[in-house]
């Protein structure tokens, strides 16, 4: 385990957005660079960056044509090399984004794996042998009619992704490859060498994309693709001990086991991460652990749905429907690797969506004072909006928590020179849309508050990644929540009422820092309304 997991903080940077730096209205490298002295004072000590290759963009980048050349609209090869360098020197590492289950339907192994003749790559994606065949009865899309060879193709996700061949956990028909097969094992080496590749780089190891995707027909515990990761991470124990995996997987108790180092638990419907702030239920009386509802022409979404988060100011929410689930993957998983809380990321609506800023102040503080490796997305630290905008590169409901990062009060709040009409993506047109400059300025703002709380969890050996976490007070349907980590003791009101409870302890304590005042007195807590207090 890469010692440095343990104090990290991470920033995720969807680097069309962040900050443009040669005026051409999409951001770059250099950007990046420029402003790696504001993340760094923010407290993240650590970044995640979107993909970045060559690609078509049909995907906003998760189409990759080439894993091993940036994409000229960021800068080149150099370029990132020199984030690395400069990330280093000021003690932040980086994580590239790698997408192991498909590539763009233009990369060089996908127009070879199209031809009639056979070569190195006709294997290389899953094809069927027959023109009007699908692709098995797992429900997996596949494409015809597009390719000389006679066969159909399975896809991953949209129909520019085609699936690369990891083989299937049960090959049952003539035209599949099993998971061991020279086939198969030969994608895993031709993604260990991309993985090489940036690491010898100077890059501290990668984010990985729908990583449960890869052996097609998998069983429930995932044992196909999971042998696939084990022997990656074999790899990185032998040659990289101290570059890292995050699994975009949300299920730690298989990614961890699987060998990845951290996993993040995301908003969809097993997760209890999304009863926080995305708690919603329909009028109905069903409840969906999603973004709201996106109807309509313009992609736009829509709260139709009663929020019942935890986070939300008296909408009725439960910390045990988030710590019933969160409890049981945490207990299961301490010893083997962290569980990452994130406030958001470029796939989920912006939690200002809903949240005011005081309930923001209290949700971030939380994520930020629990065990594992927390992840805060770029712009969720001012409190940045999620935007009401036409889909960009295959992003539609998304496209609107992907909006320039917002900077300044100067032309386009900062993020780039170029005209109006020139940005990737449109920045937020209200007169009062949160800068960084002002935020700064302001004691009690959102920004400065994540500050403080990040300040006190590097200070305090007892508040990072690894596991101490004991529940002190938490009754179904009742206030506040309380934990301890080691000698720290967090307690959250998110109601509009003060809010008491006993502790079980006869301690007496001083208030180390508050959003909202709170005392501790002979083993009884007692919170203001929306506060969050440390003892
Ligand atoms: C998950 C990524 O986060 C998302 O943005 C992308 O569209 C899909 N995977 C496909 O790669």
């Amino acid at each position: 385990m890469p010692g440095w997991l343990n104090d990290a903080v991470f920033y995720e940077i969807y680097p069309q957005s962040f900050c443009d730096s040669n005026g051409d209205g999409i951001g770059d490298f250099q950007g990046i660079i420029s402003r790696l002295d504001y993340i760094k004072d923010l407290g993240c000590n650590a970044l995640w960056i979107n993909p970045c290759f060559d690609s078509p963009f049909h995907d906003a980048g998760y189409d990759v044509r080439d894993y091993k050349k940036t994409a000229q609209r960021y800068g080149t090869n150099d370029d990132l090399i020199q984030l690395f360098d400069q990330a280093h020197e000021r003690g932040i590492h980086v994580l590239l984004d790698l997408v192991p289950g498909h590539t763009s339907e233009e990369h060089e192994w996908f127009r070879k794996s199209c031809q009639l003749e056979k070569n190195e790559y006709s294997n290389r994606y899953i094809w069927t042998d027959f023109c009007f065949r699908g692709t098995g009865n797992f429900g997996y899309p596949y494409v015809g009619g597009e390719a000389e060879r006679p066969g159909t193709y399975l896809l991953n996700f949209f129909k520019c992704q085609p699936a690369l061949n990891y083989g299937w956990l049960d090959a049952d028909e003539s035209w599949k490859c099993g998971c061991g097969s020279d086939d198969a094992r030969a994608t895993v080496e031709a993604m260990k060498d991309v993985m090489r590749f940036w690491m010898d780089r100077g890059c501290d190891g990668f984010r990985v994309d729908m990583a449960a995707s890869l052996v097609k027909g998998d069983d429930d515990k995932k044992t196909g693709t999971s042998a696939v990761w084990r022997d990656v991470r074999a790899m990185f124990d032998k040659e990289y001990p101290e570059c890292a995996l995050v699994s975009e997987w949300s299920n730690p108790d298989l990614s961890l086991r699987a060998g990845f180092h951290m996993d993040f638990l995301l908003n969809e419907a097993q997760s209890p991460y999304s009863t926080l702030i995305r708690d919603y239920q329909n009028h109905a009386g069903r409840i969906i652990y999603s973004d709201p509802c996106f109807t309509g022409e313009d992609n736009a979404c829509r709260p139709e749905y009663e929020d019942h988060s935890f986070f939300k100011m008296d909408a009725g929410g439960d910390i045990c429907r988030f710590m019933d689930g969160y409890l049981k993957l945490y207990e299961g998983t301490k010893e083997l690797g962290y569980i990452s809380l994130i406030s958001c990321n470029h796939d989920t609506v912006r939690p200002a969506f809903s949240l005011s800023n005081r309930e923001l102040k209290l949700f971030y503080a939380f994520i930020l004072t629990m065990p594992g490796v927390p992840f805060i997305y770029y712009g969720d630290e001012i409190g940045q909006r999620y935007l009401n905008l036409r889909t960009k590169e295959g992003g539609y409901f998304r496209t609107g928590s992907r909006s320039p990062m917002q900077w300044d009060r100067g032309p386009n709040l900062g993020f780039s020179d170029a005209a109006q009409d020139k940005l990737y993506l449109p920045v937020d047109p209200s007169s009062d849309a949160p800068v960084v400059s002002e935020m700064l300025e302001d004691p009690d703002s959102l920004l400065n508050t994540i500050r403080s709380v990040l300040r006190i969890r590097h200070e305090d050996a007892d508040l990072k990644a690894g596991p101490n976490l004991e529940i002190m007070y938490m009754e179904n349907g009742k206030l506040p929540f309380v934990y301890r980590r080691g000698n720290r003791i967090m307690a959250v009101n998110p109601s509009s009422e003060e809010q008491s409870a006993r502790t079980g302890t006869s301690d007496t304590r001083s208030l180390l820092f508050g959003i909202g005042a709170g005392s501790l007195e002979n083993g009884k807590i007692t919170l203001e309304p929306q506060s969050f207090v440390i003892f």
